[in-house]
């Protein structure tokens, strides 16, 4: 069984000098910028995942009152979760409905991806053919911590900046999300010591090994920070794998103590919602941390997740029609 992605031990890997944003709160010579959006995250993000739950009638034509709650909650924790009505449960309307809420919230742009439709759409569920078979999402194992594409880096206008993860069937048992908002764990590390942020914003913090990749793609090394400035929005990014193989992380005191650090954050944080998605549920998010619990028998599995994974920010597209005032 390989990782989700099929790593290839290798050669040695570059380094780079460290780049940080000039000023704002994710700079760590902006402290005053810092500490105001720490207050306002902080206050604003939900205690428990259901505050965060909108209920959306009719998927192929959400309102304006069910994307104004969705962006809401995205801008208090990066994450929604979404309930459609339970009158229509078939795979094909489950497609058109993901994909129909997806452009609603300004995603328009996919990853491509040999097991995707059309649609961008990829069926997470147990699979033995040829493209899925061997990679770990497609089994029933548990996934651990990660944000969506951190297997590659082209630069963070490459980033995968938003996901959609969606429910048709759930398993009998197991198959237990857990979600961190990314920028909960930024606020984390960074008040345990900022020079933990730093190192895991140097352009070389984290690399993989040349590897075929869940998507079909070779690739070369993929070699980037943990976490980025987005320069599009000013949002912030993070690409981060809690594997132990194939992963090289920078070969120095201060990046051990932050992956310590980010590991420990993701198992213990009070902000770390767990939840098992029903037939109809789903999470949209701006790619927040996730892992997945192990689930029921491989040979009966019949869960099955749409995925979709988008290089857009939810809301963030200028053509969007305004939801909020
Ligand atoms: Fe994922």
């Amino acid at each position: 069984m390989q990782a989700e992605d099929g790593a290839v031990e290798g050669r040695g890997r570059a380094t780079g000098i460290s780049v940080h944003p000039v000023l704002g709160p994710f700079s760590t010579t902006d402290e005053a910028a810092y500490r105001a959006w720490r207050e306002a995250k902080l206050a604003a993000h939900p205690t428990d995942p259901s505050e965060l739950l909108v209920d959306i009638a009719d998927p192929l034509a959400p309102t304006l009152a069910e994307l104004a709650a969705i962006e809401a909650a995205i801008a208090r924790a990066d994450m929604c979760l979404y309930r459609f009505a339970a009158d229509r449960t078939d795979e094909g309307h489950a497609r058109r409905a993901v994909s129909a809420l997806a452009a609603a919230c300004g995603l328009t742009r996919f990853e491509k991806h040999r097991s995707a439709g059309p649609d961008g759409l990829v069926a997470i569920e147990v699979a033995e053919d040829a493209h899925r078979s061997g990679f770990i999402p497609y089994s029933t194992r548990p996934i651990g911590w990660h944000t969506d594409g951190y297997y590659a880096y082209e630069g963070p206008e490459r980033a995968i900046r938003a996901m959609v993860l969606h429910c048709v069937r759930p398993a009998a048992e197991g198959g237990v999300n857990a979600l961190l908002d990314h920028e909960i764990a930024y606020i984390r590390l960074r008040d345990r010591d900022p020079a933990l942020v730093e190192a895991l914003m140097r352009p070389d913090a984290m690399a993989i090994p040349p590897s075929v990749e869940e998507d079909g793609s070779v690739r070369d090394w993929a070699i980037g920070p943990v976490f980025e400035v987005d320069p599009a929005t000013g949002g912030l990014l993070m690409r981060y794998t809690a594997r132990k193989r194939h992963i090289v992380w920078a070969d120095d005191s201060l990046t051990r103590a932050a992956v310590t650090a980010l590991e420990e954050i993701c198992a213990t944080d009070p902000l770390v919602f767990r939840l098992r998605l029903d037939a109809g549920q789903g999470v949209i998010c701006n790619n927040v941390l996730h892992d997945r619990t192990a689930f029921g028998d491989e040979s009966h599995s019949t869960r099955l997740l749409y995925r979709l994974r988008s290089y857009d920010r939810l809301f963030a597209s200028p053509g969007l029609a305004r939801t909020t005032t």
